[in-house]
């Protein structure tokens, strides 16, 4: 799937290299948090689709899960998926430049 349009990450690249923790951000107004694990970077809506936990909170498991802070569903980085059933909207990060760089799909006047 083609991401077409990019979009600077407002968290300097050595933030998130010092830090273990899920950071969030606003973009576009709209708030989001950043994982990363295993030297990949993972990005997705700050508010668990369960209930509305803040995901930024949440914990990194070693099997590349984030876990949400509030009844602990544990959501796949990769997938965005939980064993409940929910999915975490998620969007490819890469680093450009040195900067983080967020990925959203190009929308037509025919998507809303
Ligand atoms: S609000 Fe996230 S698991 Fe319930």
């Amino acid at each position: 799937m083609a991401y077409e349009e990019w979009h600077n990450i407002p968290i300097p690249l050595n933030v998130t290299k010092e830090s273990k923790k899920v950071l969030s951000f606003r973009l576009k107004g709209k708030a989001y948090f950043l994982a990363s694990h295993d030297n990949q970077y993972y990005a997705g809506y700050l508010k668990c689709p369960h209930a509305g936990g803040d995901l930024s909170r949440g914990i990194i498991l070693e099997s590349g899960e984030i876990v949400c802070p509030l009844h602990r569903y544990a959501f796949d980085l990769k997938t965005g998926r939980s064993k409940e059933g929910f999915c975490i909207e998620h969007f490819p990060v890469k680093v450009e430049n040195g900067n983080l760089m967020i990925g959203f799909k190009k929308r037509g006047w025919f998507n809303f």
